[in-house]
C-alpha cells in the first residue's frame, strides 16, 4: 500500500497531480475566518492557522478536487455554519452534485461566547458526488455521534476523531483506493486510511503539523504494510 505526504500550499501542489487519479476527497480546510483556538495546551495557546483567511482559494480548491476525482466518486468537506454557503456554492459551481450535509454531534460543547450564544456541539460535513457512486454497507442516517478528542490529547487545534474519518472512508471507498486530504493537519485522515487499508495523499503547509502526523503514522499498527514518501526537506529542517 502507498502513502504520499506533500509539504506546501495545496493550491500549488494539487495542480501537479494527475486528473482523475483520486477515489475520495476527505478534508477539513481552514475555516476562512481568522481562527484561533481558545483551548490551551501546556499553558500555550495555538497560533493562528496559516491559510485561515478570506480569499478566493475556496473556488480554486473546489475546482481542483473535482478535476482530481475519478468519475463516480465522493467528496466530504468539514465546514462551519457561517462558511457553509461559500463552500456549498463553490462545490456546486465546480460540478459536484450536492447530496447532503452530515452533522457530527459531539459528546460535549465548545467554548465561545459563554453568555450570549448557544454552546455548539456540532460540526457540519458537506457530502457531494462527482457522478454517482453507491455507499458501502448498511444505510446510515446523517447524524454522526462521535466523542471529541480530549484537549490534553490534541496535537492540532481542530483535530478530527479517527473513528469518524474511518466511517466516511469505509462508506465511500474500497480497499486499496486512494484518499486525498489537501489540508491534512496532523494526518488524521492518513491514520484512518491506513486503518481501512486505503492509499493516501496528504498535503499541509505547516511543518510542525506534518511532523507530528508523521509520528502518528509511523506508530500505526499498519505501518509495515505501507511505503510512504515524505519530502526530505520536511524531515531535515
Ligand atoms: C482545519 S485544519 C485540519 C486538521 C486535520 N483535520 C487534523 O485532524 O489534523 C486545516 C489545515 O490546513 C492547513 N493549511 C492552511 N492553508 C493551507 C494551504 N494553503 N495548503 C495546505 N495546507 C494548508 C493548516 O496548516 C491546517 O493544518
Amino acid at each position: 500500500m502507498n502513502g504520499h505526504i506533500y509539504y506546501g500550499d495545496s493550491l500549488q501542489i494539487m495542480p501537479t497531480l494527475p486528473s482523475e487519479s483520486i477515489d475520495l476527497v476527505l478534508t477539513d480546510p481552514p475555516y476562512a475566518i481568522h481562527y484561533k483556538s481558545n483551548r490551551r495546551i501546556v499553558k500555550k495557546k495555538f497560533d493562528h492557522l496559516i491559510g485561515d483567511m478570506p480569499g478566493d482559494w475556496i473556488e480554486q480548491f473546489a475546482a481542483q478536487t473535482f478535476r482530481l476525482l475519478k468519475p463516480d466518486r465522493h467528496l466530504y468537506c468539514f465546514c462551519r455554519h457561517d462558511t457553509y454557503p461559500r463552500f456549498y456554492h463553490a462545490f456546486e459551481n465546480a460540478g459536484f452534485k450536492m447530496k447532503r450535509t452530515l452533522i457530527w454531534v459531539k459528546n460535549n460543547h465548545g467554548s465561545g461566547d459563554l453568555k450570549g450564544d448557544y454552546a455548539s456541539r456540532d460540526e457540519w460535513i458537506i457530502y457531494a458526488h462527482k457522478g454517482r457512486r453507491l455507499l458501502r454497507g448498511k444505510r446510515k442516517d446523517n447524524i454522526l455521534e462521535f466523542p471529541k478528542i480530549f484537549s490534553s490529547k490534541l496535537l492540532h487545534p481542530t483535530q478530527k476523531p479517527v473513528d469518524l474519518l474511518r466511517l466516511l472512508i469505509s462508506k465511500s471507498t474500497d480497499r486499496g483506493e486512494v484518499v486525498l486530504d489537501p489540508y491534512a493537519g496532523v494526518l488524521s485522515t492518513a491514520v484512518a486510511a491506513m486503518m481501512e487499508e486505503r492509499d493516501f495523499i496528504m498535503i499541509d503547509i505547516e511543518q510542525k503539523f506534518l511532523l507530528d502526523g508523521y509520528g502518528r503514522i509511523v506508530n500505526n499498527e499498519k505501518w509495515d504494510n505501507y511505503k510512504v514518501t515524505i519530502p526530505s526537506e520536511l524531515l531535515s529542517k
